[in-house]
């Protein structure tokens, strides 16, 4: 069916009250602006609302502002606003500024306390007319002021009586975007980018206006396109109008444009033999490029720099400081109110593994904290949430607390780089809040990190948050249709850090998939309850994610961090696990905080079990507050995060009909994928912790697994046993290949269980570098066959690439023959781990 049709019979439906039965066909693409149809009883609701709308101004942004109202009001009422040029004697709706306004009428709210961004939601008189008016002190704030009345209707809260003043939390609240300009995302994982392709903006930029769309729609008010390890030609003379088709795409949103910066790009592009800051050619040469940037985007925002990191060329090439090189950029940007945001994530990665006193996670905080005070007025000091590198759990960076004269931000990652790839669920709203919340004792009064950010406990003129997202060309950008929950969830915090996550996870899935109380209630509950699911099977009592730190970050991968510069240890050895950063006897990293922070952290007893071995190295048999031994909790908590992984499964299967087909569809493949792969990280982690420790799990299950039969104890016609590296990523360190030049092989055994049914579940390797064909036979007849042809990150067999493929209610019989055939291809060589079989649920 076309899909206009499709909706025009939804309408029709939903306004005969038949809504239960009726779903859209979505593709993601309209996120949380969906302006879905109400059902009758809701609609009626707003059947007060005014018909049309009177906009005092004229802006790109207020037109937006306009169009949107109208937009909103037509989908979610199937009402068309008109647009009236003057007032009448009927009512209206008002969308304006305070100043416009008050030119008319100058009494009007006169206790209003707007500023910044803030905006006023009102239903008042004016003119002797009730209206309802949305105003604010700038054209964006307005904007922002539509966005939340039209999500107050989607939500259905009544907006018959309103008074409500929104202000933003801190003036910054931006996204960046680790875009390449070949249109590569480093750490994207939807798709290609939506700003560049073949190494130049793209021609069709329709993607990157509606991602300005959404970003405005959550206050966010600036964005970074390009990666932080940037390209010195995103400055070059040919580009820079290619970077103001952008920023005019962005405009009409309030969004300003940044890019991220090489400090390297005076000598890279532009012809001096140095980039050295203190050197007055290379300061000239920073405000020359800025003078003609301005000319072509006079609202450009600013820049990002990542400098001495990560291979990265910085100041340290010339013995000069991190404020050295913010300040030279930062003076050539001041004349036009542009700002320069200095990433803190300046770390060296060939630390010598084996001092036990280096620590990464000392280094923002040991290079930023000197420098207190030394940075310009437009510099922001932008810090990652944690000391080493979004992990699914670590502390808040001591560094918040560490700069008392100089603006910051705190730095999240929307994209789920370490938790999962948009693979996996993780709400990260619940952490972020814990990071926001979290006090720093940096004063007499509480000084929690949002108030920090904010600029409000130093009195700090500037700061805000910043998170890294990386949408994609994929429609729903960000692949996982439930992942555009943390990138809602992100923008909310940073309006207003007070919400709580619920009120977030609510409100999304109200706007993303209706407010039938079913719906609400179970993919909320999904979401809040995922984090923690996800941290309970990939990275115990703050070790970090136990994944591989030298490849995708995606997989297990527990010893991939030990033993090379990176800094990620954990230190397991045979006796004990953890880091010892305490001041007493380890590396001395709880000293950076304040001393109430510094005071809980340096205690075994006070420390949280959930970040005790970041702190400390224990043994693996030392008592956590809960009772348990470490390591039967590594056991425990990733055998109930497995099954926890699973029953979201169960709980998706409930939303079949109650949500579009679709959308249900792409979740519960992720969902199911994402059941198998907890098993893989259960597995790797349990069997490597029992491995290096040697203590058993009490309750018997590691290395133990009733009705799993390993694909190199069958009988194989073709098929040939090797190592799999790391061995813990494969079940008993072993799987079997079809290499050329076999063209066909396959791996069989008799099953001797009693007769019923059950399910059969195939462990193989689905790599992106071949589509490998699999069939499953019992006896003659098949039950199942596929094609490995997902795009995962992994070029060999091993936790990236371990896949599980489900086959349900199999009728067996003693003696039956079961035979899983493999047809390799490219480089993919039909890899099968083992086979599980357990009987089907009743
Ligand atoms: C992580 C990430 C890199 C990124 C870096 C950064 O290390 O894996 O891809 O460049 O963070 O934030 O600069």
């Amino acid at each position: 069916m076309h899909r206009f049709q499709h909706i025009t019979i939804c309408a029709a439906l939903l306004f005969l009250g038949l809504g239960a039965t009726c779903s859209r066909a979505e593709t993601g693409a309209d996120a949380w602006l969906r302006y879905a149809p109400l059902d009758k009883s809701a609609a009626q609701k707003y059947s007060a609302l005014p018909a049309s709308v009177v906009m005092f101004g004229d802006s790109p942004v207020l037109d937006s502002a306009k169009a949107e109202m109208i937009r909103g009001i037509q989908g979610m009422l199937a009402r068309t606003l008109r647009e009236d040029k003057n007032l009448s004697r009927k009512p209206v709706i008002i969308l304006g500024t305070l100043s416009a306004l008050r030119a008319d009428s100058p009494k009007l709210f006169e206790q209003a306390d707007l500023h910044d961004d803030g905006f006023l939601l009102a239903t008042e008189k004016f003119h002797g007319v009730d209206c309802l008016i949305v105003t604010a002190t700038t054209d964006r704030g307005v904007l922002y002021g539509v966005f939340a009345l039209l999500s107050k209707i989607a939500r259905e809260e009544s907006v018959s009586a309103l008074h409500e003043t929104q202000q933003p939390s801190a003036p910054i609240r931006w996204v960046d975007d680790w875009d390449n300009l070949d249109g590569r995302i480093e750490r994207g994982y939807a798709g290609p980018s939506i700003f560049f392709e073949n190494s130049n903006v793209r021609a069709d930029l329709t993607r990157a206006g509606e991602y300005a769309r959404l970003l405005a729609s959550i206050g966010i008010n600036g964005c970074a396109i390009n990666n932080v390890n940037a390209n010195p030609r995103v400055l070059e003379d040919s580009f820079l109008p290619q970077l103001a088709r952008v920023a005019d795409v962005f405009r009409p949103w309030g969004v300003r444009l940044s890019i991220s910066v090489d400090v390297s790009s005076p000598k890279v592009i532009g012809g001096l033999d140095t980039f050295d800051p203190a050197d007055p050619r290379v300061a000239e040469w920073w405000k020359k490029k800025f003078d003609e940037l301005y000319a072509l985007i006079p609202d450009f925002a600013g820049v990002v720099v990542k400098a001495d990191s990560e291979g990265r060329l910085g100041p340290a090439t010339y013995g000069r400081t991190p404020a050295d090189a913010a300040n030279v950029i930062a003076r050539a940007l001041a004349p036009h109110r542009g700002i320069v945001f200095y990433r803190a994530f300046v770390y060296n990665h060939h630390l010598d593994w084996t001092n036990p006193k280096n620590d990464r996670a000392r280094a923002a905080y040991d290079n930023f904290h000197p420098l207190d005070g030394k940075f310009d007025d437009n510099v922001i000091i932008q810090i990652k949430h944690g000391p080493i590198d979004f992990q699914v759990r670590e502390p808040v960076s001591p560094l918040f607390s560490g700069l008392e004269k100089t603006n910051e931000a705190i730095e999240l990652q929307v994209t789920q780089e370490y938790t999962g790839q948009q693979r996996h669920l993780c709400f990260l709203a619940p952490m972020w809040k814990e990071v926001l919340d979290f006090d720093m004792h940096a004063g007499e009064q509480p000084s929690p990190v949002k108030d920090i950010v904010a600029g409000k406990t130093f009195h700090c003129a500037m700061g805000g948050l910043v998170a890294v997202v990386n949408v994609g060309m994929d429609a729903n950008w960000l692949g996982h249709p439930l992942a555009m929950a943390n990138l809602y969830g992100y923008g909310r915090l940073a309006w207003n850090p007070n919400l709580d996550s619920q009120t977030i996870a609510e409100e999304w899935t109200r706007l993303s998939f209706g407010n039938d109380p079913t719906v609400v209630q179970t993919i909320s509950g999904m979401l809040l309850a995922s984090w923690p699911i996800y941290e309970s099977y990939t990275g115990p009592l703050g070790a970090g994610t136990l994944t591989d730190i030298v490849g995708a970050h995606f997989g297990p991968g527990v010893e991939s961090s030990e033993r090379n510069g990176w800094g990620q240890w954990h230190r397991a050895d045979h006796d004990g696990v953890g880091m010892d950063r305490t001041a007493a006897t380890g590396t001395g990293y709880v000293d950076q905080y304040r001393a109430p922070v510094a005071k809980m952290y340096e205690s075994l007893s006070t420390t949280p079990d959930e970040l005790l071995l970041f702190f400390h190295h224990v043994p693996y048999t030392y008592v956590l507050h809960s009772g348990k031994t470490v390591i039967q909790q590594i056991y425990d908590s990733h055998y109930a995060g497995a099954e926890q992984a699973a029953n979201l499964v169960q709980q998706w299967r409930m939303m079949k009909g109650r949500v579009d087909e679709e959308r249900y569809a792409e979740v519960l493949k992720r969902l199911e994928f994402q059941a198998g792969h907890a098993i893989v990280w259960r597995d790797a982690v349990c069997n490597w912790f029992f491995q290096i420790s040697g203590i058993p799990d009490k309750l018997g299950r590691v290395g133990h697994y009733p009705g799993r039969i390993e694909a190199e104890a069958m009988q194989l016609q073709g098929y040939v046993p090797f190592e799999v590296v790391p061995r813990e990523t494969a079940s008993g360190g072993k799987a079997v290949e079809c290499a050329p030049p076999m063209q066909k092989c396959s791996a069989s055994f008799h099953f001797d269980g009693a007769a019923g049914k059950y399910e059969v579940d195939v462990e193989y390797f689905d790599q992106n570098n071949g589509k490998s064909k699999f069939r499953v036979l019992v006896g003659d007849k098949v039950v199942d066959e596929w094609i490995a042809d997902d795009h995962l990150p992994a070029t060999k067999p091993g936790g990236d690439s371990s896949t599980r493929r489900q086959i349900p209610g199999v009728a067996l019989r003693p003696g039956d023959n079961i035979r899983v055939e493999g047809i390799p291809d490219g480089e993919e060589h039909a890899a099968l781990d083992y086979i599980e079989l357990y009987p089907s649920p009743k």
